[in-house]
Formats: structure tokens, sequence, C-alpha cells
């Protein structure tokens, strides 16, 4: 994998000095920032109308997914999923699977409601909170049956590398989240993000490398394109996926 020389600063997000992000997390180091201003009236609506039914509310109480989707099932949870793309399919591909997204981003929230509310899907729900504290505090042990990560940010500047998501506390609570057999699924076109990423999981003896050792592997068929894996490949990245199975503790 190739480390790329040339920085993309358009790619990292700015810092909020009015900060929002505050009823967000309470973790003092974040792998987000909060950009205001830009839901249209669409959105606004649809966050109006529809979050009441289709978010959950954080709270540091642990959630029953088969009492909020009102039936068991096997339940998949996407990190950061920008506007929703990805999760629309999943959910609209697999009836027969209770999905969460967690974003922090309003504006994409009301992007994907809408698409939820067109598509008529009713097997989808949201959190609009940190996805650490989701994952630590709201999430039952052995409770995922997926959980995706798609092109997080990639927080290139070396004194930023500590906002990048995955790290061991992240990796703790993945192991904690999942069920044995679950899948972790992170992709990016970040090189060094990619090698960064290989690195920490291929060094945790609770997951394994579904491509073999230090491998990456094949983008699934299934997976759409994302807004931010487009951006990726007109600037010329290579993207990887790297597929995780949670071994049986
Ligand atoms: C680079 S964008 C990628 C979006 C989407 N997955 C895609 O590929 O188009 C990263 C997204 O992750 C979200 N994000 C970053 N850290 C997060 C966290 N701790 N909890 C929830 N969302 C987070 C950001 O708000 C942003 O929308």
């Amino acid at each position: 994998m190739v480390i790329p020389d040339k920085v993309d600063n358009d790619r990292q997000p700015t810092e909020d000095s009015s900060s929002p992000t505050d009823r967000l997390t309470r973790r003092s180091i974040r792998s987000f920032v909060v950009r205001n201003g830009r839901t249209t009236a669409a959105q606004a609506d649809a966050l109006h109308r529809l979050l009441p039914r289709y978010g959950i509310t954080y709270s540091d109480q642990l959630i029953d997914t088969a009492a909020i989707f009102k039936r068991s099932a096997p339940v998949w949870m996407e990190i950061g999923f920008g506007n929703g793309d990805v999760l629309l399919n999943m959910a609209s591909e697999h009836p027969d699977v209770n999905v969460i997204g967690a974003e922090v981003h309003e504006s994409g929230i009301g992007h994907a409601l809408i698409g939820m509310e067109n598509a008529g899907l009713d097997n989808l729900r949201f959190i609009q909170h940190d996805a650490m504290e989701v994952l630590e505090n709201m999430l039952p042990p052995e409770s995922l049956d997926k959980l995706l990560l798609l092109f997080p940010d990639p927080w290139h500047k070396k004194r930023h590398h500590k906002r990048r998501i995955v790290q061991t506390d992240f990796l703790n609570a993945v192991a904690r989240t999942l069920k044995p057999g679950g899948i972790l699924h992170c992709a990016t076109d970040w090189a060094e993000y990619g090698e960064w990423m290989l690195e920490r999981l291929e060094a945790d003896a609770r997951f394994t490398n579904q491509a073999g050792t230090g491998n990456a592997s094949p983008r699934p068929d299934w997976r759409p394109v994302t807004r931010f894996e487009k951006r990726g490949h007109r600037l010329g990245h290579d993207v990887v996926d790297l597929l995780y199975t949670r071994n049986v503790p």
C-alpha cells in the first residue's frame, strides 16, 4: 500500500468553536466535528417528523433492540453513515435484518430519513450521537451481527491521529458488542489509515481476517460506492475493504 504524498486538506473537517458537539459526547478526544448550517428545509422537516419515530435517543442505559424493532432479528450497525446510501441499501436489501445507523451529522440523518420514507422502510433506526459512546454504553454485549465503518475521517495529520476512531478502545468496544462470528467491516481510501487499521486488527487476537493475515478483502459486490469513496476515486486513491470475524472468546 502506498502512502499518498499529497495531502487532501479539503477532506479534513475543521473544528467548530461553538461546540454543539458537547451534546453528542462526553469524550474529550473526538473522531468528528459537527458542521452547522447545511441542513435543507426538507431534511429539517424529515428530522422533525420522523426522528421521534425512527430515532433512538442516546442514554447510558443498555437498549433492547428486539423491543425497539418489535421483533428479534439479526442486528447490523453502521457508524458514520454520512448521507446514508449504504444504510438504506442494507435495510432495503435485507428486510429480515434490524439496521441501526449512528451518525452525528444532522443533515446526513435528515437525508437518510427522507430516503427511508421514500423507500417505505421500517427496519431502520437512527442514533444521533458519538458512536463510541453508543458502543460502550448503550449496546448490550454480543448484540451485533455486523458492524460497518466505511470511509471514516482519516485525520491525516500526525498530531490528529489520536482522533482516528480505530484505536484500542474502539476495538475493545467492537469486541464487546459483536457476537462471536459477527463481522467488522472497515473500508478506507486513505492508504496510510488502511495500514493503521490492518496493523491494529492483525495484532488483536479477538479478530480473524477473512482474507488471510495482512490482506485486504475484495470489495463486496453488495456495497454501494459511498459519497466519500467516489471522492477518493476522483483523487486517484485505492480503496481497501477489511473484513474481520469476531472469534469465539
Ligand atoms: C468521511 S465521512 C464518511 C461518510 C460515509 N461513510 C461515506 O463513506 O460517504 C465520516 C462520517 O463519520 C461521521 N463520524 C465520525 N466520527 C463519528 C462518531 N464517533 N460517531 C458517529 N459518527 C461519526 C462523520 O460525521 C461523517 O459523516
